[in-house]
């Protein structure tokens, strides 16, 4: 799957102001399928809105040849859960995640010229 795709969209919780095992270890599993790919990221989480994780997973996906996108979506779980804990992203930051999207396919485009084989 991660082979097949042009494009990634991480959502990374924060835990203890890091990255999760279990996505790190995704990461790491694999190598060249992930290159040359470009990644936006939703971050979620209580104080720094998984901001921090999403700092920490920046690297990783540099090694591993990924583009990350400048801009993160936050979701901040203290304003965005109502009472029954079902989230409420509002207008704003649904707009910002169509934005993200569209901004993922334009560098899904663009880098996938670099991934052609260079021409002999
Ligand atoms: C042990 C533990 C540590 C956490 N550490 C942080 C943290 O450092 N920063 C933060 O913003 N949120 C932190 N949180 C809040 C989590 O990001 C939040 O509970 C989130 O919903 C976890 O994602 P999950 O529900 O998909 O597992 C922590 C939660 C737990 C249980």
């Amino acid at each position: 799957m991660v082979d097949a795709a042009d494009a990634f969209l991480i959502l990374a919780a924060e835990y203890n102001r890091g990255i999760t095992a279990p996505l790190k270890n995704a990461l790491d599993a694999l190598y060249a399928e992930w290159a040359g790919k470009p990644v936006g990221y939703v971050s979620y989480g209580m104080s720094s809105a998984g901001l921090r994780a999403v700092e920490m997973i920046t690297p990783v996906a540099v090694a591993l040849g990924m583009t990350p996108l400048p801009d993160v979506v936050t979701l901040p779980l203290r304003e965005v859960l109502d009472s029954d804990g079902r989230l409420i992203p509002g207008e704003r930051r649904a707009r910002s995640v169509q934005l993200l999207l569209e901004e993922l396919r334009r560098y899904a485009e663009a880098l996938s010229q670099l991934r052609k084989p260079a021409a002999a």
